[in-house]
């Protein structure tokens, strides 16, 4: 049955929820789900925005035709072809044949690469700045790409000032109930989905991020209403100012991050003994993690979040532990810039991790990495601690 949300006077959700994907694109796990948000503004004009992910279809087909309750469908705007909202797309268009598809002509080639021809006479290709007057409500359209596709843009509806944004602005995260995020303790329950949303999947577009916050910078915005996550209608300067920050690379904290592999203990221990003397150092924001247990994109995530950097890990067939090595290769996928990496290496016969994690982050933009690396051979003796202060001091306060 349908299960559609009122978000304001004729604006309604008619998304769905995914408690049931283990991993968002196949790779990035989502234990608290995701929301695949879909909207319709009904005028003289009825438009849909955006369709979703082809798990959701029976659903979303019902919740579109509750709320038109027998009018006709306009328009299908598509801001983004990546199939968690696109999939549905053809089936819209059949079901709706009065319907004419608005996107970007990018957007329209790759509709036809995704799922082949059939409604090219209904596609309406806009530009930046072009508009679309449904009545009492008035759509600008702005580009955005590579936010998170080159194809994507995002609409800005003048009268009420709603911005839709596409994947901006969006979160990992299922909706449970309350669709505003000022219902919701979203720093609390929220944010570092949020970061570990933005971080994996456009933190590497830091750039075209800014290019678009920088358009959203000269439009005033009472609404946001993303492809992911709840809505926003009050504090948006707040996401707005986390997005400034993760597209620009700057840390959130001044806090260390702790990132190790380990294959017996050994090098585990000596992470463990980091943590607990960075934290006597006067360090109280750290994360820790064990690359063996954590998918990736939580570290990818802190960091973004954290300005210091300590990767912790064993020498594996005369190279870097292949955990590691991913995770690094991950996060120089992404551009990271501005940190401050500190290195600390196991080797039982000839230590070797520590030169492979410096070649890899000393390619990275505005990075520090400091020197010496601290090495243990097999395991961590009392005879090093006080060289691991001096390491530690050296560090924090870099
Ligand atoms: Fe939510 Fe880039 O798709």
């Amino acid at each position: 049955m349908y299960n559609v949300r009122k978000i304001k006077e004729n604006l309604y959700w008619v998304g769905a929820n995914d408690r049931n994907l283990p991993n968002f694109e196949r790779i990035i796990p989502i234990p608290r789900g995701v929301s695949y948000n879909s909207y319709i503004l009904l005028d003289e004009k009825n438009v849909l925005f955006d369709t979703m992910d082809a798990s959701a279809g029976d659903l979303f087909f019902e919740n579109i035709a509750h709320v038109l309750n027998g009018k006709p469908l306009d328009y299908l705007v598509v801001h983004h072809v990546e199939p968690d909202h696109a999939s549905n797309i053809h089936r819209v268009m059949e079901t709706y044949p009065e319907a004419v598809l608005v996107c970007t002509a990018k957007a329209a080639q790759m509709i036809k690469q995704f799922f082949g021809n059939g409604f090219e006479s209904r596609m309406m290709a806009v530009k930046e700045g072009d508009t679309l007057l449904l009545g009492k409500h008035n759509l600008t359209f702005v580009l955005a790409p590579m936010v998170h596709w080159p194809e994507v843009m995002v609409s800005y509806e003048t009268t009420e000032k709603i911005l839709f944004s596409a994947d901006a602005f969006g979160t990992f995260g299922a909706l449970y109930g309350p669709m505003f995020a000022d219902e919701m303790n979203f720093d609390r329950d929220w944010l570092d989905d949020a970061r570990r949303y933005y971080t994996n999947i456009v933190g590497k577009y830091g750039m075209q991020v800014q290019m678009l916050l920088n358009k959203a910078a000269g439009l005033e915005i009472s609404l946001l209403c993303p492809l992911h996550g709840p809505m926003w209608r009050e504090n948006i300067g707040y996401f707005i100012d986390k997005y400034q920050k993760w597209s620009t690379y700057t840390p959130e904290s001044e806090g260390v991050l702790i990132v190790y592999a380990s294959m017996y203990g050994h090098t585990e221990n000596m992470a463990e003994i980091f943590a607990s003397k960075i934290n006597e150092a006067g360090v109280k924001e750290l994360a820790v993690y064990n690359l063996s247990h954590t998918d990736c994109s939580y570290m990818i995530a802190d960091a973004f979040k954290y300005s210091r950097i300590l990767l912790v890990a064993p020498t594996y067939n005369n190279g870097l532990n292949p955990l590691m090595e991913n995770f690094l290769h991950e996060l120089a996928a992404r551009f990271i810039q501005k940190r401050t990496f500190a290195i600390a290496e196991n080797g039982t016969w000839m230590p070797a991790s520590g030169k492979i994690m410096r070649s890899i982050v000393e390619e990275m933009k505005n990075c520090t990495v400091l020197e010496p690396t601290f090495t243990i051979k097999s395991a961590l003796h009392p005879e090093q601690l006080s060289d691991m202060d001096t390491f530690i001091n050296q560090f924090i306060h870099n």
